[in-house]
């Protein structure tokens, strides 16, 4: 059949990944989904970078130009950050796209904007690289767990942190020379303010929370704390006593108050973990997120949970998805219906 339209905005490091998947891997997608992707443009914001590999004439910086084809099927977008990103996927759905995002921030911030253009326009808004990288977990809270009822989520939803720390903890290295490994490796955010303060992993806190209760949970919801005041010496204290030290996000659904009322607690912030706990020996840039539900009982999902080639895995995933989708005619699960439920106040921290 024609080729499903794909158009790319940003080529950093997960942008890079995804661009040289679609072409490499252009058989095996075209035979999931019934029909060839075909990349036909990407948006970066300097044309003289060098990117191997890749067609010079598929670059422009005109992304505006780009998401306003109406030829156009999928937008994937992984520019991150608030603007042009919320813009640029607007306009995308807007001209009939379905867009693939790993914005954690945007989705943390305004997904309720990015949800109703999605469902006004008929089409697809897809985001598990938005959090834990290549860790499926949006998919099973949002589809597979969406009968039960989910009363925590607990996570290390950061890898930059937690390569950190587990650095600090195992070598006795200092902060900064482990926080500039994590961005050569390609695992921190372009400011990793955002990584070590906790804005990160409180982003992804947001969204857990929101698809887990069917709620609106912003990023300016969560109590959020970052590891730069965690020392060397912290770090081995509680070693010498049993605990490791992990940077978590913790989303609780508290008992029903007397109205029958069910409000979340969203909270990112480092804890000591007794070292028996399976979240201790999560290491590196790894992410685990823990799930606790009614009727399932506790689940746990782990694996890599940043880098490009990670996070292009959970990108690739939801554009074949979302193709899919597409060639039936038909549109994925929606959140815009979902209403705010009260935060509970943070005084257990
Ligand atoms: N900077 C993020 C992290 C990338 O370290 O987890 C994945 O979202």
């Amino acid at each position: 059949g024609q080729p499903l339209r794909v158009a790319l905005l940003g080529c950093g490091t997960v942008g890079s990944e995804v661009a040289r998947l679609l072409i490499d891997s252009s058989a095996d997608l075209q035979a999931r989904i019934g029909r060839p992707l075909e990349l036909v443009g990407i948006a970066v914001r300097r044309l003289n970078r060098p990117r191997a590999g890749l067609d010079p004439e598929l670059f422009t910086t005109d992304a505006e130009a780009l998401v306003g084809r109406d030829d156009v099927d999928l937008v994937v977008e992984v520019i991150g950050g608030i603007e042009p990103a919320r813009t640029l996927i607007l306009s995308a759905l807007r001209h009939g796209a379905s867009v693939v995002t790993a914005n954690k921030a945007l989705l943390a911030e305004d997904g309720a904007t990015l949800f109703t253009a999605a469902e006004d326009a008929g089409v697809d808004l897809y985001f598990e690289a938005a959090v834990a990288g290549a860790i499926p977990i949006v998919r099973p809270l949002r589809e597979s767990l969406v009968g039960d009822e989910i009363t925590s989520v607990i996570g290390i939803v950061n890898g930059t942190t937690n390569f950190i720390l587990d650095k600090m903890d195992g070598e006795g290295a200092g902060f900064a020379e482990t926080l500039s490994d994590a961005q050569a490796l390609g695992y921190a955010e372009a400011d990793p303010t955002a990584d070590v303060e906790g804005f990160d992993a409180a982003a992804k806190a947001a969204i857990l929370a929101s698809l887990a209760f069917h709620t609106r949970v912003t990023a300016a919801d969560v109590y959020r704390e970052g590891i730069t005041d965690v020392t060397t010496s912290d770090i081995a204290s509680a070693r010498a006593i049993g605990f490791v030290v992990k940077l978590l996000a913790i989303c609780e659904l508290a008992d029903p108050d007397a109205d029958g009322q069910r409000s979340v607690s969203v909270r990112v912030h480092p804890a000591m973990i007794p070292r028996s706990h399976p979240l201790a020996s999560v290491g590196g840039a790894y992410n685990a997120v823990f799930v606790e539900s009614r009727s399932a009982g506790r689940l746990m999902f782990y694996g890599p949970g940043a880098g490009g080639s990670p996070t292009a895995s959970a990108v690739l995933g939801d554009l074949v998805t979302v193709a899919r989708n597409r060639v039936r005619g038909a549109a994925g699960p929606g959140e815009s219906s979902y209403a705010a439920r009260p935060v509970s106040p943070i005084d257990d921290v």
